[in-house]
């Protein structure tokens, strides 16, 4: 039975539900699995395997995510890691401007704003994840911001725009890709004839 560990950065929530409901799926088909929020700063472990997600806040993952993907770099390159942003709200101003998923989550791969997709490239080879995925995100505006950026942005004009307010997770993809995972991993026990 394979001993995944999913650990996730989240600042209202939304990640986290994510990364409860990859464990609930990836439980379902057999495997161990602990959750962990990198805000404790969680031990890799021995873990056989990671799911690693954050939520995308103005073009970057949360900083104890990626704070955790460094620290751990090098035993984290030698087990299988699959990583997951949550991010993007339908209609928002980044979405309707790319077709690439991260691209629309995190911004340019170069140039101006690029900062935050730079730096999850630089530590996707570093540890090579074998996939990353995009799901759509969630926002309550009656929920109060949790930084100075967040407050400044919700206070914009084009605030309202930018961040189309509700629920967009993508339960039945967030599932299926949480299956793929424990397929590719051999989760699941075969049945003996
Ligand atoms: C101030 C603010 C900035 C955001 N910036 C981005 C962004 O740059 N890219 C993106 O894809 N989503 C962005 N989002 C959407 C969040 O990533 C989305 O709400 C996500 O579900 C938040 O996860 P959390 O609830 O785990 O914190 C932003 C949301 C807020 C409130």
């Amino acid at each position: 039975m394979p001993r995944i560990q999913v650990a996730y950065a989240s600042r209202h929530g939304g990640t986290a539900g994510i990364a409860r409901r990859i464990a609930e799926v990836l439980r379902a088909e057999g495997a161990e699995v602990v959750v962990a929020d990198t805000a404790d700063r969680p031990d890799p472990g021995t873990f056989d395997a990671h799911v690693i997600g954050s939520g995308v806040y103005l073009g970057s993952w949360l900083k104890e995510a990626t704070a955790y993907l460094e620290r751990h770099q090098s035993t984290l390159a030698e087990r299988p890691i699959w990583l997951f942003s949550s991010g993007p709200l339908p209609g928002s101003t980044k979405e309707a401007d790319a077709t690439d998923p991260l691209t629309v989550a995190l911004g340019p791969e170069t140039g101006p704003g690029s900062g935050g997709h730079r730096k999850i490239t630089e530590l996707s080879a570093a540890i090579h994840p074998r996939d990353h995925r995009v799901f759509l995100g969630a926002y309550n505006p009656n929920d109060p911001p949790k930084s100075m950026p967040e407050r400044f942005l919700r206070l914009m004009p084009a605030g309202k725009r930018i961040l189309p307010a509700g629920d967009f997770r993508e339960w039945e993809a967030i599932e299926s890709w949480a299956r793929e995972i424990a397929l590719a991993l051999g989760a699941r026990v075969p049945i003996e004839a």
